[in-house]
Formats: structure tokens, sequence, C-alpha cells
């Protein structure tokens, strides 16, 4: 067991740079979710870790090796890869046993491991079935189970439940965290859909065209994003982010939006005063916004233009200074189409990136 550190990697594919200077590291026993949007450069990395693509530049260490030019199957690391194949011909534990095969594990010796993997996975019963006749989630268990029967020093999973409906993904997700920390060896899970880091990751680290833009707990992701990118991209709905210039009224220090007027908080209002840029964005979630019947000086009126409810929760939607904004709110509320609103936006909630246009673009203010 060790932990994983990237250093300064770098990959391109002709002139499309895939991976741009990333450096991350991996502390032993926990799980990095590695996330962004579709050809942000996930797998190219996940690959160059596992040795299946060479880095142009950079290096990756496990512990204390610098395991950058090692072949792969020097590498101890277990992988699940993106849209994993099953071999076909085989049945769930001849699939599950099958790295040990290559290895020349003796029979009796895999048929032990086999067992023991599947019991962790509970996939016991589906062992002797032809992995033809299981079920999208169960083949999916059978590949992860493959991919951690060889107790590498590193696990590394592409989009390992990114197939899956979303009452089997809301469990995978639950499966996949326990076993990593039952294993209690790094692990490196690739995925596009921030609930799955969130919710899984002791660290995120989100990507976008081949640059790491964040990394930090789900918390820190969450509640400081580092900048608009990232405040957009973790937390559903989107974060909203409208644009904004810091404008003094009656001598307090705030944000004008369109006709709007928002305070900012005192802990803001040091780093509001620092930014060189008048013009900002400032971005509220859907979930910290409160929606009054009743107006007051502070509040912004607002007509619904939609009303979405899901079950435990409705999704209004507004437009304010021609952006589509949304608020979360409780079922009670019961809001009608066109219905005028107050919106408290408070100012403990609000987040402050510098303007796309200014130098920095989209970085934190505050
Ligand atoms: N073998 C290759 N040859 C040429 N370009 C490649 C190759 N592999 C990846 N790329 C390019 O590198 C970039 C990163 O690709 P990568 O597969 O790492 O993205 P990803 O984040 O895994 O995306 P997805 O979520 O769609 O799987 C993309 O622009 C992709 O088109
Ligand atoms: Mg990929």
């Amino acid at each position: 067991m060790a932990s994983v550190r990237f250093e300064n990697l770098s990959r391109s594919f002709g002139s499309v740079p895939a991976v741009r200077d990333l450096s991350i590291e991996v502390p032993d026993g926990t799980l990095l979710c590695l996330v962004g949007p579709s050809g942000c450069g996930k797998t190219t990395t996940l690959r160059m870790v596992a040795g299946l693509e060479t880095p142009d530049a950079g290096e990756i260490w496990i512990g204390e090796q610098n395991i950058t030019k090692l072949e792969p199957r020097s590498r101890q690391i277990g992988m699940m890869f993106q849209g994993f194949a099953l071999y076909p011909h085989l049945s769930a534990g001849e699939n599950i046993g099958y790295p040990l095969k290559v290895r020349g594990v003796a029979r009796g010796e895999r048929d032990k491991r086999v067992a023991e993997v599947a019991k962790l996975l509970d996939i016991v019963p589906l062992i002797h079935r032809s992995v033809q006749q299981i079920s999208g989630g169960q083949q999916q268990r059978v590949a992860l189970a493959r991919a951690i029967i060889q107790r590498p020093q590193l696990y590394l999973l592409d989009e390992p439940i990114s197939s899956l409906d979303a009452v089997l993904r809301s469990t995978m997700r639950g499966e996949i965290k326990r076993l990593q920390k039952m294993l209690k060896t790094a692990m490196i899970v690739v995925t596009h859909d921030q609930l799955d880091a969130l919710s899984m990751a002791d660290t995120i680290a989100v990507m976008k065209d081949g640059v790491l833009q964040q990394l930090g707990s789900p918390d820190d992701v969450y509640s400081r994003p580092a900048n608009t990118f990232v405040a957009g991209f973790v937390g559903e709905p989107r974060m909203n982010l409208l644009p904004a210039s810091i404008e003094r009224r009656n001598g307090q220090l705030g944000v004008r939006a369109g006709e709007h007027w928002l305070a900012a908080s005192e802990q803001a209002r040091p780093e509001l005063e620092k930014a060189k840029a008048d013009r900002v964005t400032v971005g509220i979630r859907p979930q910290a916004v409160r929606v009054h019947r009743a107006p007051a000086p502070e509040r912004i009126p607002a007509r619904v233009y939609v009303a979405e409810p899901e079950g435990s929760r409705v999704i209004y939607e507004f437009r304010l200074i021609d952006e589509i904004f949304k608020v979360e709110s409780d079922p009670e509320l019961r809001l009608q189409m066109e219905e005028e609103v107050f919106l408290e936006l408070r100012p403990e909630a609000l987040h402050f990136f510098a303007s796309e246009q200014s130098t920095g673009g989209g970085r934190r203010i505050a």
C-alpha cells in the first residue's frame, strides 16, 4: 500500500493537449475522484498511471518508487476500464479470476480468492453463471471484482458506474466507497458526474480541457469553488451566476446585478475591496435562495417562469437580468407559474468571481 503522486504530467495527441501539467497527490488509503466533462483528459490520465500511455513530460510515483517508465504489468495496479468488457464465453467467476490466471496463480488459490471477492461484492450466487445471462449491474460488479482481485498498490476505475440506472448508481456509489475503505488502498475513480464525486471521494480533482481546476475535499469544492467553471460544474441544479459590478451603497460594499444591489458579507468585503476589476460574477446556489411572498427592501422581485416538482423538492425557474435563475424549495410552497415572489439573497450565501473578461478568467475572489 502506498500513496500516488503525479508531478507535472502532460500528454498531447497531435495538436490536442489532452492533459496539461497535472500535479496531484493521492494519500495512501484514500479515494480520489477525477471529475470533469467529456474529453477533459480523465481517461488519458488513468492510462498514463497504468502505463498504457506514455507521458510527454512529468513523473508518476507510487510511494517512493518512480514508475513513469515501468512496464504496465510491473506496476501493481488494478484497473477497471471505461466501458469495461467481460469475456462473454467465460462465467462470472472465470472472469473475476482471469487476472490471476494470466499470472499463473494455481487453480485452488484462484478459486479461493474469487470466492473472497465475490463475497465482498455480494455476488457469490453469480459465480457459475455465464456473464451473458446476468444483468448490467451484476456485470458491473463482476468487472469491479476482477479489478480488485489482484490486491495491487493502487486501483484505477474509469467510469465504473456510468452505464447504470439511477437506483443502481446510487447503490454502487456506496459499495465502491465502502469497498475502498475496507481495502485501505489508494483508489482513483474517474467520473463525469459531480454527484459521484461528491458522494464517494475523500479528494476531488476537477479537470477541464486537460487542466486541473481545483483539488480539494468535497466540501472545499462545493462550498468554495475555485472558479466559475467549478461553481457551475459541482452542485445540482448548477450555481446561479450573474454578471455584476462592485458598487458601494450608503457606504456599504456590495455588488450591483442589473438594477439589484446585493450586500457583501463581512467576510467577503476585504477581498472585494482588494479586487482589481470592478466587473465580477456573483454566484448563489439554488438551495441558498429564500423565497418570500411579501416584499422587503433587500428582496428581489421575480416572477415564476416554470415550476418543476421533483417529489421531495421543487425547482422554480426565474429570469433574472436575462439569465436563467433557479431556486430549490420544499414542496409546501406551491408557487404557480407567473406568480410574483420576492427572493432573498443573503450576503453569506454569495460567491464572488472575477469577471470572465478580466484577467484571471472567472477565478474566485471571495
Ligand atoms: N488515442 C488518442 N488519439 C488522439 N486523441 C486522443 C486519444 N485519446 C484521447 N484523445 C483526445 O484527448 C482528449 C482527452 O481524452 P480523454 O479520453 O482522456 O477524455 P475523458 O475525460 O476520459 O473523456 P470521456 O468522459 O468522454 O471519457 C480528447 O480531446 C480526446 O479526443
Ligand atoms: Mg474517458
